[in-house]
């Protein structure tokens, strides 16, 4: 398995999303290049773990791979044939609380049998840069965002459902990266 450098994750997004889905290819650059600019905070190491993440978080909803639907479990799992980093899997299967999804869609027993679920700063930063960013790129405010995905999907679907679940936890993670941020975000 191995770590791709920043430009090998970037141009592989780019492969899968670009022309199929150019609104979530907006999307993921701005998360990408956000990741990037604010890695510095985690080490080099942790960084490029972040900035890789990021630039392949949502490739699962590129219509060459998916399987079951759940954009994160399949998107993990493809990287994983492609044998990519583990972590780095890992970070796509369950990222910005997907595991909440999981238990919408039942696969909840599979995300977790598959893939480790990790905690830590690297976590919390890849939900802070997804959820801080929009649909077609633009910088959002978490809870804004949160408000977007919820009119987007409207009142009955399985997303909206997850998101009204998981926002304590998205604006708690999306609060603890602006704390370690503090040349972004100066109380
Ligand atoms: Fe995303």
């Amino acid at each position: 398995m191995t770590l791709p450098t920043i430009p090998e994750a970037r141009s592989l997004a780019q492969d899968l999303l670009e022309d199929a889905l150019p609104r979530r290819w907006s999307h993921v650059q701005a998360v990408g290049t956000k990741a990037e600019r604010i890695s510095g905070f985690l080490g080099s190491a942790d960084g490029q773990v972040l900035s890789v993440a990021a630039w392949l978080h949502d490739v699962g909803y590129s219509p060459n791979l998916v399987s079951t639907g759940f954009h994160s479990l399949d998107g993990a799992r493809w990287l994983r044939t492609q044998g990519i980093d583990a972590r780095v899997v890992a970070l796509v299967a369950h990222h910005s609380c997907a595991w909440l999804e999981a238990i919408e869609r039942n696969l909840d027993a599979d995300l977790h049998e598959e893939f480790p679920r990790e905690e830590s700063a690297v976590t919390d930063a890849l939900c802070y840069c997804d959820m801080t960013t929009g649909p077609d790129g633009q910088d959002f405010d978490a809870a804004y965002r949160l408000t977007e995905i919820r009119s987007r999907y409207g009142p009955n679907h399985l997303v909206t459902r997850f998101i009204t679940k998981a926002e304590p936890e998205i604006l708690a993670a999306v609060r603890r990266t602006e704390d370690r941020l503090p040349a972004l975000h100066p109380r």
